[in-house]
């Protein structure tokens, strides 16, 4: 080990009383604003650096961040420049999919806790690398999935464990839009200063498109997973935070483009049977038509024996009793300003875990599980069959198990657990 491996080991000291956490920002775009936010609001932590590989986003960033505190943070291009000479305590990850498992393992390895968006990763052997990374280090990481703190899942989610819905035997997990833009959009030089190489970083190598970036990368299946890497994640950890079982046994996906006529390549259209031991869970996505008939175009339906149980977001949670004499039950969302969700909790958490020196409600683990759930969606649809998972490897298909990785451009190399 050389002196700065040394270094870069070293676990942080407790810290001193009074001493605010040293916050560090990778990936200043929209969600990792929202989450910065909430660390200087907690009035526990100093912003010291931002990363982003676009200087546009940066400025962006600290204009906002201005408004908020008189940190001046430093402002870098290259992420692990910011580690190796920050140090921070705490690392929030907020890049696009493809660019979370190498910054995570970077930080916890460099000594800092870390708050990483969901989905964890952008193939499942990553996320798996991630949860090594993290547990070999002894640091805290906690995942952005803050449904788990949401007031109105707490309480949905006792409702649902209480047995009030009966025997449940179904999950229908959903996410559907209004409407599609249909256009497709040129690519064009990347905005001024930005370093387009490092954005595209393990990924294959292609022009920019503002379509992309910034925020556009979610519908773009060399950075992310489309809608069922987006969206499922945060509803597939419902429901392994529901159940007592911790991976679905078999899954199975179709999907493709029937409507989407833009730049973008992920599937518009999907569909995913995941069979677990004691119950069967589907998740249906649709990028047009929405869903009038049913008013919920985002979220669950529990189907149980004494009645159907929707859990929401802005809608909060629903339980509509098959007994016509008994009344409908419904709790609303309690959200934030601004981020539309629970971020200030999870954060609150967060803080907790470090000083507690415990696992966060949404641990690295648990958001390895949420999302090598939604992947293997992918991965059967890749294949175009249906997969066995025993929770950690493919069960008995060496090909689709390939799906599982993919190829990293050079100089990146692939996180191996
Ligand atoms: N938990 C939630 O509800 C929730 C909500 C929204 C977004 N998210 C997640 O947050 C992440 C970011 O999404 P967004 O909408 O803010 O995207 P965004 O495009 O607004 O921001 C991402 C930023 O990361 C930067 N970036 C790219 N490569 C980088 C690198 N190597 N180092 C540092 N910065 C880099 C980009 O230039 C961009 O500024 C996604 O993974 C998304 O899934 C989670």
């Amino acid at each position: 080990m050389d002196r700065r491996d040394f270094l870069l080991a070293t676990p942080l000291l407790a810290q001193p009383p009074g001493r605010k956490y040293k916050t560090a920002l990778i990936g200043s775009g929209w969600w990792g604003m929202n989450i910065l936010r909430e660390a200087i609001a907690s009035g526990e932590c100093t912003c010291v650096a931002l990363a982003d590989p676009d200087p546009n986003q940066i400025r962006a960033a600290k204009l906002e961040l201005s408004k908020l505190t008189s940190d001046q943070p430093r402002e870098y291009r290259d992420y692990r420049e910011l580690l190796s000479k920050e140090r921070p305590d705490i690392a929030i990850v907020a890049t696009p999919d493809h660019w979370h498992a190498l910054p995570t393992i970077d930080a916890v390895k460099a000594g800092a806790h870390v708050y990483v968006e969901k989905p964890i990763s952008h193939t499942v052997a990553e996320g798996y690398a991630m949860v090594k990374a993290a547990r070999e280090s002894d640091r805290q990481v906690q995942v952005g999935l803050h449904r788990r703190v949401s007031p109105h899942s707490l309480t949905g989610m006792e409702f649902l464990k209480s047995g009030k819905v009966g025997k449940i035997g179904l999950v229908r997990t959903f996410a559907h839009a209004n409407a599609v833009n249909t256009k497709p959009t040129a690519d064009t030089a990347p905005p001024p200063g930005m370093d387009w190489d490092l954005w595209l970083g393990p990924a294959p190598k292609r022009a920019f498109n503002p379509a992309i970036h910034p925020r556009g990368f979610r519908q773009f299946l060399d950075f992310a997973n489309g809608t069922l890497g987006d969206w499922g994640v945060h509803w597939l950890d419902q429901i392994l935070w529901w159940t007592e079982e911790t991976h679905p046994k078999k899954i199975f996906s179709t999907a493709g483009r029937y409507v989407r006529q833009d730049s973008t390549d992920a599937p518009d259209t999907q569909t995913v049977n995941f069979q677990f031991e004691s119950f069967l869970c589907t998740w249906e996505q649709r990028h047009y038509g929405g869903n009038p008939t049913e008013q919920a175009l985002i979220g669950a339906y529990f189907y149980g024996t004494e009645g159907t149980f929707h859990l929401g977001w802005r809608d909060g949670w629903t339980f509509y009793p098959l007994d016509k004499k008994k009344p409908t039950i419904h709790v609303d969302a309690q959200l934030h300003t601004v981020d539309g969700h629970n971020i200030q909790e999870l954060w609150a958490d967060f803080m907790q875990a470090i000083k507690q020196k415990r696992r966060p409600v949404r641990d690295i683990e648990i958001g390895y599980r949420a999302t090598a759930a939604s992947l293997l969606g992918m991965v059967s649809w890749r294949a175009g069959r249906s997969v066995e998972w025993d929770g950690r490897q493919i069960v008995g298909d060496p090909a689709a198990a390939k799906l599982l990785k993919r190829p990293y451009r050079a100089p990146w190399v692939y996180p191996d657990a």
